[in-house]
């Protein structure tokens, strides 16, 4: 398995997730080749959650890193699991149109294009 993979899988065991025990990781590697890795953070008011994508995201930009290379995504399940609308959108607006990729505990893996799950994007080239 990738290394992008393999970070995102060992980033899910620290997710907080008691109200949807859905674990998910995430893995973002920069042009420096560094890995910023989250997990999804679950919160009582549910709307208040955040998922492993956009934890990776906002951990990588606080700690000076820019222009990412590819994320990947890890869950338990068996189809596979991508990054959900509000993901979609920062990961366009941080990282444009990387590889995603997917995969679950059984080893299936799947690299989409973001621009291929978020067509047409609002973004600040439109401001
Ligand atoms: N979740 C993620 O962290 N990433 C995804 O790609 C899909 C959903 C989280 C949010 C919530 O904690 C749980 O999974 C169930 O939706």
């Amino acid at each position: 398995m990738d290394a992008l993979l393999d970070a995102a899988r060992a980033a899910r065991d620290n997710a907080h997730a008691p109200f949807s025990g859905f674990t998910v990781g995430a893995a973002l590697e920069d042009a420096a080749g560094r890995i910023h890795t989250g997990c999804n953070v679950e919160n009582a008011t549910y709307g208040l959650t955040l998922c492993a994508e956009r934890v990776a995201v906002f951990k990588a930009i606080s700690e000076g890193a820019r222009n990412f290379r590819r994320i990947a995504v890890v869950a338990d399940t068996e189809r596979l699991t991508p990054p959900c609308g509000a993901c979609r959108q920062i990961l366009w607006e941080f990282c444009g149109n990387v590889p995603v990729l997917l995969g679950n505990l059984q080893g299936s893996t799947e690299t989409l294009q973001l621009a291929d799950l978020f067509p047409r994007p609002f973004d600040a080239s439109l401001l």
